[in-house]
């Protein structure tokens, strides 16, 4: 949460910030400034979008080879022009981004304050660049990354970080810890920003800073990065793989769209390299490498938040039913803080699209002091999750850019199949038979998602139908349990329509008393060994006037006759039905919030990164 982005060298640096903010705007959206040096200090910031500032910028002299933006997700003070970043020192002198949270920051505010200094936003950002003033208060010859150094020491919480000095208009600071921030270096130039996207059109050379790293870039001297402790390290410089279209919509009216739409090259891309049925071989190079820690593995334990949350659920259903391997599910935040039992016989999957979500990294984080085996499952190559843990699968999605998962989630899914084939054969616990068939089945999914997308103007007109709902009912059983609560999370999350998951057989202990002729129901119908106790929970649902949607197996006629639309998708074996199930509902959503005039790339409140606890 909270983008942030800063340029050295010689071009102009308004341009690349502002096209920089525009990219990193997934990450929050309801403020955002800018800093540029060009003789004078030009800080401006504006409540909204990035659009908005820009409105405000027009006409400004924004010329000037340094400077840095930031696009605001509040945690602390509410959005509005004065909480927006950069903050500046006392002075004015300085000034500061920041992406994280100062956890003392009231006691060391209060410090402050005893100390004559007086605030204007209620963040935790602008006490920070006050401490930073403070500290050089008493040794004048200071320079700006020691007494940034000093100040960090006192500081608890997280914290990526960009400062400025007026005076000094060839010199960036920036620090990090539990927070993003990378370094792209350039021919003569040098940037700075959460994620490498404001970077690609300018160079390929990386390097993601570590937790408690503070970097120092000079404009005719180049950067030099020392930690906390004052210790100079020599990180090795990457060479990232990202072009620039992907970060494009590339003719899509949202990104959202384009990434539904991507899902049969995204899942051939997970398994690419991975799987051949002709052959019959399935592998995952993490994997291979600690395959005795998985098939000795007492339990697995997956933990994750959000979409990646559901993507684990079904996990617990895949390494259950086909590899036998006892497996629970945790809220990355709840596992943190619950004292779990941990032993190094557990196997502990964290599953991330960003690999930076705070919550699920500090769960890692403890579960490795406990000595289990910690496995990544991660699309965004280089964060923080892969480097935490002793090994892992990325899901080599591409960039995900609308708020709300859809590709990196399916891709999540087809690595966790292929982990639980794996383990289901390696162990004896599936048939060569069946094996075979989950491999070959499991190829074939690209194309049959290909078919599902070709349905999107009936879901469209679906959409139509129900589109001024205020609540929504989505049930499903076994393997689409979990699609269930997906299914209601991207319809909440994109068009704000009040939407649950549930298993279908507990919708009789509570929420079919809100069933009447304006709730929609939408029932993922396709699977064959629960058929007949899905077929009484329509009946349930139509006797009591609610909208059935039904998504079926092609030629279901049954269910067909009984739900008032459907939405067929082709026969699957059942443990790979999610990856088939989701795709209409993901179109629905989409549709749905279109048409209510959300802002679906942007839903209010959310943030596609949520890097604060
Ligand atoms: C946020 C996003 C969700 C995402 C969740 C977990 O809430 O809006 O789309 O599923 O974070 O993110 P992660 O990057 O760890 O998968």
């Amino acid at each position: 949460m909270c983008g942030i982005v800063a340029y050295v060298g010689d071009r102009e640096a308004y341009p690349i910030i502002i096209d920089g903010l525009r990219r990193l705007e997934y990450r929050g959206y309801d403020s955002a400034g800018v800093s540029i040096i060009n003789g004078s200090f030009n800080n401006y910031k504006k409540q909204g979008k990035v659009s908005d500032l820009e409105q405000l910028l027009e006409g400004k002299d924004l010329h000037g080879t340094i400077g840095m933006g930031h696009t605001r997700w509040a945690t602390h003070g509410v959005p509005n022009d004065v909480n927006a970043h950069p903050h500046l020192s006392g002075d004015g002198n300085l000034s500061i981004i920041h992406n994280g949270i100062i956890e003392n920051y009231a006691s060391l505010k209060q410090a402050l304050e005893n100390l004559g200094h007086t605030f204007k936003s209620d963040t935790d950002t602008e006490v920070l660049i006050h401490l930073i003033e403070e500290i050089r208060k008493g040794e004048k010859d200071l320079s700006l990354e020691e007494a940034t150094r000093q100040a960090l020491q006192k500081v608890d919480g997280a914290y990526a970080i960009v400062i400025l000095e007026k005076d000094n208009p060839d010199k960036i600071v920036g620090a990090k810890k539990s927070s993003p921030l990378v370094l792209g270096i350039g021919d003569g130039e040098y940037f700075l920003a959460s994620d490498a996207s404001p970077m690609v059109k300018y160079t390929d050379k990386v390097i993601y800073l570590e937790d408690e790293e503070i970097v120092t870039i000079e404009r005719d001297k180049g950067y030099q990065i020392r930690t906390i402790e004052n210790k100079v390290t020599n990180p090795k410089v990457l060479q990232i793989d990202l072009k620039i279209e992907e970060l494009e919509k590339g003719g899509y009216d949202h990104f959202m769209l384009k990434e539904i739409y991507q899902q049969p090259v995204t899942i051939a891309e997970s398994m690419r390299g991975r799987i051949n049925a002709a052959e019959g071989w399935c592998k995952l190079g993490g994997m291979e490498l600690h395959m005795n820690r998985f098939l000795n593995a007492k339990r697995i334990i997956l933990t994750a938040c959000g979409t990646s949350w559901h993507a684990a659920m079904i996990a617990e259903y895949l390494f259950e039913d086909l590899a036998r391997i006892p497996t629970e599910v945790e809220y990355a935040s709840e596992f943190r803080y619950r004292n779990p039992i941990i032993t190094p016989d557990d196997v502990i999957i964290a599953i991330s699209q960003s690999g930076e979500t705070a919550d699920t990294l500090a769960a890692i984080k403890s579960a490795k002091t406990k000595g289990a085996f910690l496995y990544g499952i991660v699309n965004n190559v280089g964060s923080s999750i892969p480097r935490e843990t002793h090994s892992g699968s990325y899901t080599h999605a591409g960039p995900e850019i609308g708020v709300a998962s859809t590709k990196a989630f399916t891709s999540q899914l087809t690595v966790l199949t292929m982990m639980a084939i794996i383990l289901g054969y390696q162990k004896g616990k599936i048939s060569e038979d069946y094996y075979h068939r989950l491999l070959s089945e499991l190829e074939s999914i690209p194309a049959q998602v290909a078919k599902i997308l070709n349905k999107s103007e009936q879901i469209k007109y679906i959409a139509g139908e129900v589109r001024n709902a205020s609540n929504a009912l989505y049930l499903g059983r076994g393997y689409n349990f979990p699609i269930a609560l997906e299914g209601a999370l991207k319809l909440k999350e994109i068009s704000y329509i009040h939407a649950e998951g549930y298993p279908a057989a507990e919708m009789k202990h509570g929420p079919i008393a809100l069933i009447d002729m304006y709730m929609p129901v939408v029932i993922i119908a396709t699977n064959e060994s629960a058929r007949e106790k899905i077929i009484s929970n329509i009946q349930e649902v139509k006797a009591r006037k609610g909208i059935v949607i039904a998504i079926i197996t092609e030629g279901d006629d049954k269910i067909k006759e009984m739900a008032d639309f459907s939405i067929e998708i082709p026969m699957i074996e059942e443990p790979l039905s999610p990856l088939l199930s989701v795709i209409p509902l993901q179109i629905l959503s989409y549709h749905i919030a279109v048409m209510r005039g959300c802002h679906v790339d942007q839903p209010r409140n959310l943030a596609k990164s949520v890097t604060v606890e």
